[in-house]
């Protein structure tokens, strides 16, 4: 492919099939394609992202500060641009990202109403100016998401979280979609995986090919 190498990210609340979705979307450009893919995800990606995401995540931590949260994950992205991220793009590889900073407007803005304003000034520190180039948004009721976690298992320390802060991420995901028309698309992320899997593929067929 003569294509400039894409960052692309997957976003939504729990439960609405992202990681899922990054492994499909993977696998189908590396096939369809060619396209070299770094599967990766936030927090994580790197050792220690790694480790800073099973702090942020460990339910038995449930009154970290919300500054604390924040800068744990800004901490945690600075990391993964500077050793997983540029360095990909710049080997001509495509990024997936399993969530990334619209997450922290989402979770830590929305759901933990932190101001704005501190985010903004934390994404210009970290990423100086490197944004995806597209931002799949997966879009699903909380109440499916919730059940499709029951039956999942296990609860990180968000997921114990009551109705009322997922009802708050998803409204503050619908927003920056709003706000950002150009990089977010919101796809339905309520039927089945196959489903799902193809308007991504379309989507990112008509906008990166
Ligand atoms: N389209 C779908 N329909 C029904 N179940 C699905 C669908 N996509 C994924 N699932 C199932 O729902 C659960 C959550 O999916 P997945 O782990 O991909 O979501 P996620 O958005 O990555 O969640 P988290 O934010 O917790 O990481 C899994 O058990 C998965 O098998
Ligand atoms: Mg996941």
């Amino acid at each position: 492919m003569m294509n400039e190498p894409q960052f692309i990210t997957i976003e939504g609340i729990e439960g609405v099939g992202k990681s899922t979705q990054c492994a499909l979307l993977a696998k189908a450009l590396n096939q369809n394609y060619a396209v070299e893919i770094e599967l990766t995800r936030e927090p994580g990606g790197t050792k220690l992202g790694e480790a800073i995401r099973s702090i942020v995540l460990d339910p038995d931590l449930p009154s970290m500060t919300g500054h604390a949260e924040l800068l744990l994950m800004f901490a945690a992205r600075a990391e993964h641009l500077s050793k997983v991220i540029r360095p990909a793009l710049s080997k001509g590889r495509w990024v997936i990202c399993d969530r990334f900073t619209d997450a922290t407007y989402a979770y830590q803005g929305g759901g933990r109403e932190l101001d704005n304003a501190a985010i903004v000034l934390l994404e210009k520190l970290v990423q100086s100016g490197l944004t995806p180039e597209l931002t799949i948004l997966l879009d699903i009721d909380v109440e499916v998401a919730l059940r499709r976690l029951m039956m999942r298992g296990t609860t990180d320390r968000f997921e114990g979280e009551q109705r009322g802060f997922f009802e708050r991420v998803r409204a503050s995901y619908l927003n920056l979609a709003e706000n950002h028309p150009n990089r977010i698309v919101v796809i339905d992320g309520s039927p089945k995986e196959g489903v799902v899997h193809e308007s991504i593929l379309s989507v990112v067929r008509e906008r990166l090919f």
